[in-house]
């Protein structure tokens, strides 16, 4: 017997299953029934967790760590992200101005729900990550969305944020590096929206899940420029997922002020506790060994992003922007649709999937329909073939557009 979805809470009728992970579950259907499937879908890196890590993790079972921690996470584990930022960035951060949560997804969770709630606005960009949005929304407060353009390669500045703050803006909620479109707020733009937002006193609540991930040694001091003109009202939310590989391990985090802290552990303390024990001994090894695997990882993603664009030029009515970090390529497929054949980019991943067996992610999930999100986190050889199908399959859509 189902139960009727009129029987769920009321919240339940505004939250679905996030977008990006349904391309994911159609795959594995897919791959379970043999298809060569090319998953250019997932946001996670392909690359193994590094050995140091791993040997780490070893090392907590073997010593039998495998007990409840410390609500907020080990001491040495939020000294070790507080240091992290001191030695990158030039910031002054303690470790008692850090909680470890179960990725950066929950850390942006426990931000939304100590922050914001119901008559609060919450200021945020699109081309965006879904959950940003999700989480204003289960915190009963509105997300206001303001939108980032390709003709300036979707990049985030302060006149397109300030724009959009009412008088009922409690926060404001960027990611930069960006996903979908790996676009980089810039330092300058940064300094004048600090001043301003302080001036305010709004939250700023800054998502820097890919802050390892730029390319082309772009300068993002982000975490000193807004704590030094608003740490008082600075949320940074980090992850180990994405910068060493451990998107499964589940460690993000937050660094905010304590008040802020103490508010996202009471949470997790009803919730989830603390972080799996063996995760955080990891967690420790990755942010306080060599950083030089996530150089090398993140040499490797700029080859497949420069190789990328250069297939995908093949096909000029694929329209991209050169994505500055995080590792996906969002190209504008629109020339493709049309009211008689594939109607929308939802259309297009969904016929590209069950015709070319290819995982892409259409833009609707980021609220920008018309585009497509590619991810280059997987070999050069598969993203090839990737591409090969990508293009085969656009150049048939086009010609049948022309013939109908
Ligand atoms: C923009 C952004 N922020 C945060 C996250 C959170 O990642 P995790 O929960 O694995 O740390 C993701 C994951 O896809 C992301 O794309």
């Amino acid at each position: 017997m189902t139960t009727p979805t009129g029987q769920l809470a009321p919240r339940m009728k505004n939250v679905g299953l996030s977008p990006t992970m349904k391309g994911t579950i159609e795959a594995e259907k897919l791959k379970r029934a043999g298809v060569d499937v090319v998953d250019l879908g997932a946001g996670e890196p392909d690359f193994p967790t590094p050995a140091h890590i791993t040997a780490a993790a070893h090392a907590a079972l073997d010593s039998q760590f495998t007990k409840y921690t410390a609500n907020p996470g080990i001491a040495d584990l939020r000294a070790a992200v507080a240091a992290r930022y001191n030695d990158d960035y030039g910031t002054s951060f303690a470790g008692d101005e850090v909680i470890v949560a179960a990725g950066g997804k929950q850390a942006l969770y426990h931000a939304a729900m100590a922050l914001f709630g119901p008559g609060d606005e919450v200021l945020t960009h699109a081309p965006g990550w879904p959950t940003i949005y999700e989480q204003i929304k289960l915190a009963g407060a509105t997300p206001a969305i303001v939108r980032t353009r390709p003709e300036n390669g979707f990049a985030l500045t302060a006149d397109v944020v300030l724009a959009g703050l009412t008088p009922n803006t409690r926060g404001v909620i960027l990611n930069s590096p960006g996903n979908p479109t790996g676009a980089l707020l810039a330092e300058s733009e940064a300094r004048t929206l600090a001043a301003e937002l302080s001036r305010r006193g709004v939250w700023l609540v800054i998502d820097l899940c890919y802050e390892q991930l730029i390319y082309d040694d772009v300068p993002h001091n982000l975490p000193k420029i807004f704590a030094d003109a608003m740490r008082d009202r600075l949320v940074i939310a980090g992850s180990a997922s994405k910068s060493y590989a451990m998107t499964g391990w589940r460690c993000g985090w937050l660094v905010a002020p304590k008040a802020v802290i103490s508010a996202a552990n009471a949470l997790q303390s009803h919730e989830s506790s603390n972080v799996n024990s063996i995760t955080q001994k990891a967690a420790i090894a990755a942010l306080t060994g060599s950083q030089q695997c996530v150089k090398d990882m993140l040499v490797e993603y700029q080859k497949r992003r420069d190789q990328l664009m250069k297939w995908l030029a093949e096909e000029p009515r694929i329209r991209f922007v050169t994505p500055r970090g995080a590792f996906y390529l969002f190209p504008d497929i629109s020339d493709f649709l049309s009211p008689d054949g594939l109607r929308t980019s939802i259309d297009f991943a969904d016929t590209f999937l069950q015709e070319e067996h290819v995982v892409v992610t259409a833009g609707e999930a980021f609220d920008a329909p018309g585009y497509l999100r590619v991810s280059y986190a997987t070999s050069m050889e598969r993203l090839r073939e990737g591409v090969t199908r990508l293009i085969r399959f656009a150049r048939k859509a086009a010609l049948a557009h022309a013939r109908a």
